[in-house]
C-alpha cells in the first residue's frame, strides 16, 4: 500500500490514515468499479480487493456502529461483527466489536440468523424501523435485538442517527448500500465517504454509489492510497462551503 496524496509515503499506518475526528461522525465506506457501478453480479465483493478488505477491517474497528440498509445486509448476508486481535489497541475503552444497525421498514430480515442470534451483550443487533412496520415482526425482532422506531412510513435518518447518538454510538460507518447512502447524504449527515476506486469497467445496470434522492455535498479529498491498481481515496465534507441548490 502506498499513499499518495497528500504526501507520499509507502506502507502508511492504516489505522492512522483512516483516524477521525474526535466526536460524532459518519462516514460512508463503498467500492465501486472505475465506471461508477456499487455491484458485480448483484454483490460488492467481486470489485473488492485484499487492500479494500484490511482497509474495510479497520474502518470496522474504528467505529461505534455499522449502520446497513436491509437490502445489503439480506444480499451481503451480514452476521455481527467480531472482535478481532487487530482492534485491542484501537477500541481500548469501547467495547470489543461494534454492533450492526439496519435501517428496514418491512422488517423482512432473517430473525434467526447469526446477525440476532450471536450478537454479544456489548454489541446486539439494532433494527432501525418505522411505526408503520408490521407489529408482529417489531415484537420477534425485539427479543433478539434492540429496535429503534424513526418515522412513521419511512426512517427519518437525521432521528435514526439522533437516537444512535443518544445510546453514546458517536462514530457511525455507514457500509450502504446506495439507497441508503443517498437518503443520508440527502439529510446533510455524511460527514466523509472513503471510496475505493476497483480497476474494472463493468457497464450493466449496477447502480452507482448513491442511489434515489438527489442531493449535493462539496467533498475535499482529504488521503488516496494504492495498491495494485486500487485506489483508495478518502473525501471529507467541506463544511465552511455548503452548495447551494
Ligand atoms: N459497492 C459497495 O461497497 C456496496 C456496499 C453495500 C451494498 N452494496 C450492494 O448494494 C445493493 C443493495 O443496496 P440498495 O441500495 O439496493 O439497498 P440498501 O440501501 O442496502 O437497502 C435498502 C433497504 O433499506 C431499507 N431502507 C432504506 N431506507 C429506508 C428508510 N428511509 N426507511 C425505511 N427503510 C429504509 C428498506 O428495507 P426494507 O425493504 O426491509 O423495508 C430498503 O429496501 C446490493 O447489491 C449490495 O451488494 C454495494
Amino acid at each position: 500500500m502506498r499513499r499518495i496524496h497528500p504526501d507520499i509515503e509507502d506502507d502508511p499506518d492504516l489505522v492512522a490514515a483512516y483516524a477521525q475526528p474526535p466526536g460524532e461522525w459518519l462516514r460512508i465506506n463503498m467500492v465501486a468499479s472505475a465506471d461508477g457501478g456499487a455491484w458485480l453480479k448483484g454483490l460488492s465483493g467481486g470489485l473488492s480487493s485484499e487492500g479494500d478488505r484490511r482497509i474495510f477491517g479497520i474502518l470496522r474497528g474504528l467505529s461505534d456502529v455499522i449502520l446497513a440498509g436491509a437490502a445489503t445486509v439480506r444480499t451481503e448476508g451480514y452476521g455481527p461483527a467480531r472482535p478481532r486481535e487487530s482492534w485491542r489497541a484501537l477500541r481500548a475503552g469501547r467495547p470489543p466489536a461494534p454492533p450492526v444497525a439496519v435501517v428496514t421498514r418491512r422488517l423482512d430480515l432473517d430473525l434467526g440468523s447469526p446477525l440476532f442470534t450471536e450478537t454479544e451483550p456489548y454489541a446486539r443487533t439494532i433494527v432501525i424501523t418505522t411505526e408503520s412496520a408490521p407489529a408482529d415482526r417489531r415484537a420477534e425482532a425485539a427479543k433478539n435485538a434492540d429496535v429503534i422506531v424513526a418515522g412513521e412510513y419511512r426512517v427519518d435518518l437525521t432521528l435514526a442517527v439522533g437516537e444512535l447518538r443518544d445510546r453514546g454510538l458517536a462514530t457511525i460507518l455507514c457500509e450502504g448500500g446506495p439507497r441508503l447512502n443517498a437518503q443520508l447524504a440527502a439529510a446533510g449527515l455524511v460527514d466523509e465517504l472513503c471510496l475505493t476506486l476497483s480497476p474494472l469497467l463493468i457497464g450493466g445496470d449496477a447502480a452507482r454509489i448513491l442511489n434515489g434522492t438527489a442531493s449535493q455535498t462539496r467533498l475535499g479529498l482529504a488521503q488516496v492510497l494504492q495498491e495494485e491498481g486500487f485506489l483508495f481515496c478518502r473525501y471529507v465534507r467541506e463544511v465552511s462551503d455548503e452548495l447551494a441548490d
